[in-house]
């Protein structure tokens, strides 16, 4: 029994519900027992008061703007940690030994390439498919090429799927946007670290020598570290949700990538840019920020806003740093979306509109602009995300199996359709 409870008045009737303490963050009410003992539901759209689980894998505290992997500030691990040893932290709760952390690393590295049927399955799609069309294509029909590694109730299948999935999202991410332009898929190099595999995988062509830039290499790492986890946002509910009913590890990833796609989710990252450009100019920001403001336009400033961040979103700071080192890096001063998205930044900041609601620049805001100045075409912003999310969602996952409490996930509802009424024949009506 938990230590503290609350009661609850309900038709005369008096319910004891137990208050679960976590270590970090707001006590949490325990209202399990709650339609069992008093025949109510509890009624919470977009789950804005709802714990869906217990976990030990990330903390965010939105009013501090903190954000932890398994304790550690994303802070410490964008300056002083790699995407690798982030998974390791993820997957396994613990920082690795250097053995551990070699070990893992050939493990990942080891499954980089994927089966060579699916070359022919990505060449089903058409040039034109949005490479998020494609990812949440390949990513599912991963269990129809790795059935061995598909049982959930084998704990051996569920570390390999891990890796796999981990291993190659960069590749599959990379193959989408190499036949989204026409050009031969280059395969995995695995004498190059995670993030530079990646970018060559995307940038290299087989005519020409391309090396990869080291400053490059490790912007794109911090992306990836960046975006690892965040504790139960749409994508990886939509993951714990799918894997609950014991659905495979690929399908589950597959249903978080397609979440992840939204506008108000993932897809931020291109709609931000998108926003950027078409505002074009400093001198038309004051008409997009009245259109932000005016209820009866639907039109919202991409980047800005979070559900959980009512502070600067932690991440966001890491990501304006960088987005300066990149640009400085590669001698971009004058581009115009630069200045707009500077402009907009300084504008937002200062806008009553904003302060008010707490309307800080998000992760996704600074990201577009980095990810465009390495060369990444708009429709790339979200793949990467995703590919950097998929340990997260890969941690959160093994995490709801391994957890004795997991049951299939199953809300109810408020109804307010239709009473009880009888059918009538076409004919008669
Ligand atoms: N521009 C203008 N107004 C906004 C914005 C915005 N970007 N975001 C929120 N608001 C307003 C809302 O209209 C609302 O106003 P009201 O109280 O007068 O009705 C108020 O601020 C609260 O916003 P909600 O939409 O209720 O907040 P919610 O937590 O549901 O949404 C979300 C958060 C989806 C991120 C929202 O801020 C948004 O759509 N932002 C733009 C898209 C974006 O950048 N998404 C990326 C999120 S981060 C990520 O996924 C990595």
């Amino acid at each position: 029994m938990a230590e503290k409870s609350a009661k609850l008045l309900l038709n005369d009737a008096e319910y004891e519900l137990p208050i679960l303490s976590p270590t970090q963050g707001p006590d949490v009410l325990d209202i399990r027992k709650l339609y069992g003992q008093a025949d109510v539901f509890t009624y919470d759209p977009g789950f804005t008061s709802t714990a869906s689980c217990e976990s030990t894998i990330t903390f965010i505290d939105g009013d501090k703007g903190e954000l932890w992997y398994r304790g550690y500030p994303i802070e410490q691990l964008a300056a002083k940690s790699c995407y690798v040893e982030v998974c390791y932290l993820l997957l396994y709760g613990e920082l690795p030994s250097p053995t551990q952390m070699e070990d893992f690393r050939n493990r990942v590295t080891r499954h980089t390439m994927v089966h060579e049927q699916m070359h022919n399955f990505f060449r089903g799609f058409r040039r034109d498919a949005h490479p998020m069309a494609t990812m949440v294509g390949v990513v599912g029909a991963m269990s129809a090429f790795y059935h061995d590694s598909t049982d959930v109730n084998d704990e051996w299948q569920r570390e390999v799927a891990a890796i796999r999935l981990i291993a190659k999202l960069p590749t599959i991410a990379a193959m989408a946007y190499k036949y989204s332009i026409g050009q031969p898929f280059v395969y995995p190099q695995n004498d190059l670290d995670y993030a530079a595999n990646f970018l060559n995988m995307c940038f290299s062509v087989p005519a020409e020598k391309y090396t990869v830039d080291p400053a490059l290499s490790r912007a794109m790492d911090r992306i990836f570290t960046l975006h690892a986890d965040h504790e139960q946002n749409a994508s990886t509910s939509t993951v714990r949700l799918a894997g609950s009913s014991g659905a495979n590890p690929f399908a589950c990833i597959a249903a978080g990538i397609a979440c992840l796609w939204g506008p108000a989710h993932g897809g931020a990252n291109q709609a931000c840019l998108e926003m950027l450009r078409e505002i074009g100019t400093v001198d038309r920001i004051p008409e997009f920020i009245a259109r932000a403001k005016d209820k009866s336009d639907p039109f919202k400033l991409m980047g800005f806003g979070h559900r959980v961040y009512k502070n600067f979103d932690p991440r966001a700071k890491v990501m304006k740093e960088s987005a300066d080192e990149v640009l400085d890096l590669l001698g971009i001063k004058d581009n115009p979306t630069l200045q707009v998205a500077k402009e907009l930044e300084k504008i937002a900041l200062e806008d009553e509109y904003f302060i008010e609601k707490k309307l800080y620049p998000n992760v996704d805001f600074y990201s577009g602009i980095i990810l465009e100045a390495m060369g990444f075409p708009t429709s790339m912003f979200t793949p990467i995300f995703a590919l950097s999310r998929t340990v997260g969602w890969i941690a959160q996952w093994k995490e709801m199996i391994g957890d004795p409490q997991n049951k299939i996930g199953r809300p109810r509802q408020l109804y307010v359709g239709a009473e009880r009424r009888d059918y009538v024949d076409l004919t008669a009506r």
